[in-house]
């Protein structure tokens, strides 16, 4: 199935299952070679795109390791700021420990920011950053994601976790948006 229609667009299939299941296993092994040395490790992931993403990962993941997961709720700012987002959800004390964000797609990288921001706050001991999707060409931050599965061109993307209007999270593979 090369086409899909996602709550009334049609999108056509960008990154397919075994893709996707081999690059996130590759990200599981390096990420856990790489946490070896490291004591309290909590894994961090950002809802609602990076929960499928997160649970596989998270799941082939050899080092001794927690999770917890964080959501951005976003509501229209009283003037002309546009819409504001509001990190909700810190069950967490993150002091001292090692955070490993895990983030569905990386796209202006407001997002991140605004994580990476409250975990300095939260007197994090280190913090790295995956994502599955990295959009460099609108990215505009500060710093990189420290680990991308998939490095991918501009336009909207949906499936496996990521949604459009709150659909196509349960695709299987990734889908972009026919223009
Ligand atoms: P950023 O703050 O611009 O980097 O956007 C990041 C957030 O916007 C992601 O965590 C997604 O939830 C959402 N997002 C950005 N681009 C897409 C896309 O192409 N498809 C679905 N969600 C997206
Ligand atoms: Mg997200």
């Amino acid at each position: 199935m090369d086409e899909v229609v996602i709550g009334g667009r049609r999108f056509s299939k960008l990154i397919d299952e075994v893709r996707i299941t081999e690059a996130v296993n590759g990200l599981a092994r390096q990420l856990s070679e790489d946490l070896t040395d490291e004591e309290d490790v909590l894994f961090l992931g950002v809802l609602n795109g990076a929960f499928l993403f997160a649970a596989d990962l998270f799941r082939q993941i050899t080092v001794s390791a927690r999770i917890s997961f964080v959501k951005l709720a976003s509501y229209e700012g009283t003037e002309s700021t546009g819409r504001v987002k509001e990190l909700i959800g810190w069950s967490e004390n993150v002091e001292g420990k090692s955070v490993v964000v895990v983030e569905d797609i990386v796209d202006s990288g407001r997002t991140l920011e605004m994580v990476v921001g409250s975990l300095a706050l939260r007197r994090a001991a280190s913090v790295k950053v995956v994502t599955l999707l990295f959009k460099p060409e609108s990215f505009r931050g500060m710093s990189r994601p420290d680990y991308a599965a998939f490095v991918i061109p501009p336009g909207f993307v949906a499936g496996y976790g990521l949604d459009y209007n709150g659909y196509g999270r349960n695709l299987p593979e990734i889908y972009t948006l026919i223009e």
